[in-house]
């Protein structure tokens, strides 16, 4: 069964609207545990928008379910990470303009500069996973640099039109796991997954984790975060 990380990045944007102390994305971590979330997924950005140190620390000291960090590979957020010592970090691009984390990490173009980032998390005891597109050679490009999982980058398959458009993507996602059980590696999914797009990923079989977000932390409003948990879990 695949687990189902719960990305709370969304919680801190709402305090982050008020710079004030509420709603507090680490009590937002307490409520996915009890809603049966598998992992807790923060994604700590170098310009701080949503997650910042104060909650990376005490995320670190209370969760007591996988947690997973999102982060990018420039120095300061590594020098976090090898700190903290999540149970997982998973490498991300990261760009300023952008509104979310858009496509994956180039590995291949940028193997020299992230196989030294692997090997010191892993040196750290840190299982460590790319957020890569769909696309053998980055697959294989994040094996040979280290990585223990890739994290497919599902947004090509939520954003496809028509059903030969969807039909097309699952076919990727379905390739990429076959490419990356090859390669040795876990493999995980996740952006734009929701309520009712989730079924045909799952269905794939082969994932083994699923981090999602904005879909969960949506339901929440009207339905609470570990109600809205629930369901998510429910279908995955
Ligand atoms: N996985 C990764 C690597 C991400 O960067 C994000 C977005 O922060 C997610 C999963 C969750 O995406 P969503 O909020 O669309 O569910």
């Amino acid at each position: 069964m695949a687990g189902l990380g719960v990305n709370i990045d969304h919680v801190a944007t709402v305090r982050q609207a008020r710079r004030t102390y509420e709603p507090d994305p680490v009590w937002a971590a307490v409520e996915a545990t009890l809603g049966g979330a598998d992992g807790i997924t923060f994604h700590l950005r170098e310009d701080r928008r949503h997650i910042n140190d104060r909650d990376a620390e005490l995320l670190k000291r209370t969760v007591t379910i996988k947690l997973n960090m999102e982060m990018s590979i420039a120095r300061p957020i590594v020098n976090i990470a090898a700190r903290l010592r999540p149970d997982q970090c998973t490498l991300v691009p990261e760009r300023r303009e952008e509104l979310t984390t858009e496509g994956g990490l180039d590995v291949v173009r940028l193997r020299r500069r992230i196989k030294p980032v692997v090997e010191r998390l892993r040196g750290e005891g840190i299982e460590i996973s790319a957020f890569i597109e769909p696309i053998a050679e980055q697959i294989e490009a994040s094996a040979e640099v280290g990585c223990h999982a890739v994290e497919l980058w599902t947004g090509g398959y939520a954003h496809a039109k028509g059903k030969r458009g969807v039909e097309r993507e699952l076919k990727r996602l379905a390739d990429g796991i076959e490419v990356g059980r090859r390669a040795g590696l876990l493999v995980h999914a996740g952006h734009g997954l929701t309520y009712s797009n989730i079924g045909p990923v799952t269905a794939l079989g082969g994932f083994s984790e699923f981090n999602i977000g904005h879909s969960i932390i949506s339901r929440a409003v009207f339905v609470g975060i570990r109600e809205a948990v629930r369901q998510m879990k429910a279908l995955v």
